[in-house]
């Protein structure tokens, strides 16, 4: 029996994305999903996690309160995934559980860190089911950045022998998988994706996202701002590299516009914004993926259709879809690929990818809160 389920939220913090997947055998990647949930957070607990990402009063015990709550979030999507289903607890090998990122340092004076809130002993107490959670901290012990862990499962997936292809995943972030011709495999963050174009359109439009991209198709790309946020000097830094809320968040973006010395029309910051992320994002694959024609985009930005049409226009002479193409829908690929590193961890097998996070070498990743 090889039934898992993974559990996804992201730093759009939009809410849990939540899947349960059967593979055929528990060391070859065929795959199917047998169902899939997304529950959009209540809004406390979505401000209490957005409130937590940044330095606050009495953080240690607010961050496990939030923990919890976060768990039982959690836990309310894995039952209902479960119901909708017509699956039983006990058919099920494991959970890969993301948790809340709400700090990212790999690079920490110290040692890298990165803090994933997720109470994993609530999660297995309130499901009946082994958690493993807490994915990223041995690939950052073992001097690794512990991000992107999505390009194995991509690759494992989705690579083709003999022909370059790359992933794109459009989350709060973005992150790209390169998948060369050779066997060679790549990835790293390129840059901010919705967390920007979220926070601008809730400001100025009172939404939780700009849908479809339509408030920003009818801006126009501000070149000047656009030159300026390209400068900002993550976009050069050379892989492995991640990032998250630490960096990207409105007071980056209220500093580029300072910086711009004046206010350009909001729905135009909202277009250099997507362009932002669609020029972001081409410019790693050229550079990095040049022979690859082959884009396959996941995650919520892949249903924003004026960012896919930004990057197509960024992308000449690439074929540029969705997941879908590959039979997986782009807001399954996420919560599958936790699904797949609970797998691992099960089976015992290192999944991290040193040439992808820097680490030292190969890793178990997770840990374990039995049934
Ligand atoms: N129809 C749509 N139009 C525009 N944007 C959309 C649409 N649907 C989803 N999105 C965007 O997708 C976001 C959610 O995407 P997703 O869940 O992949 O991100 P995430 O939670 O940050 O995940 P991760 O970090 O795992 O990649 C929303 O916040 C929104 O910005
Ligand atoms: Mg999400």
């Amino acid at each position: 029996m090889s039934l898992f389920l993974g559990l996804m939220s992201g730093t759009s913090l939009d809410g849990v994305d939540a899947v349960a997947v059967q593979w055929a055998r528990d060391d070859a990647p065929a795959m199917q999903v047998h169902g899939h949930v997304h529950h959009a957070f209540d809004a406390r607990l979505r401000d209490r996690l957005l409130a937590l990402n940044a330095a606050q009063p009495n953080e240690l015990e607010e961050g496990a309160a939030a923990a919890i709550a976060l768990a039982r979030a959690y836990a309310d999507a894995a039952r209902d995934l479960l119901s909708r289903s017509g699956l039983r607890h006990d058919e099920v090998r494991a959970i890969g559980a993301h948790g809340q990122t709400v700090r990212h340092c790999p690079k920490a004076e110290g040692g890298g860190f990165s803090v994933q809130l997720l109470n994993g002993a609530v999660l297995a107490e309130a499901c009946g089911i082994d958690v493993v959670c807490d994915l990223r901290s041995r690939d950052l012990a073992a001097g690794g950045q512990g991000a992107p862990l999505v390009p194995a499962f991509h690759a494992d997936s989705f690579a083709r022998a003999g022909e370059a292809r790359a992933v794109l995943n459009l989350g709060g972030i973005a992150n790209v998988t390169l998948l060369h011709a050779d066997g060679r495999i790549g990835g790293f963050d390129t840059g901010p994706a919705n967390v920007l174009l979220d926070a601008w359109a809730g400001v100025h439009r009172g939404v939780p996202y700009d849908d479809d991209g339509r408030w920003a198709a009818s801006g126009r790309v501000d070149a000047p701002l656009l030159q300026q946020m390209l400068s900002e000097p993550y976009f050069r830094r050379p892989p492995p590299k991640s990032t998250g809320r630490d960096l990207f968040r409105f007071d980056w973006l209220q500093r580029q516009l300072d910086t711009l010395g004046r206010a350009p029309a909001a729905a135009d910051v909202q277009a250099t914004l997507a362009e932002l992320t669609a020029r972001s994002v081409a410019d790693a694959l050229l550079h990095h993926l040049p022979d690859a024609r082959s884009l396959w985009v996941c995650g919520g930005g892949a249903h924003n259709a004026h960012l896919m049409a930004r990057l197509a226009a960024a992308l000449p002479n690439w074929q540029v879809q969705t997941t879908d193409a590959l039979g997986l829908p782009p807001q399954q690929v996420e919560a599958v690929a936790f699904a797949w590193l609970a797998r691992e961890f099960v089976e015992r097998r290192p999944a991290n990818r040193p040439d992808v996070t820097g680490a030292k070498g190969w890793r178990l990743l997770g840990c374990l809160y039995p049934a």
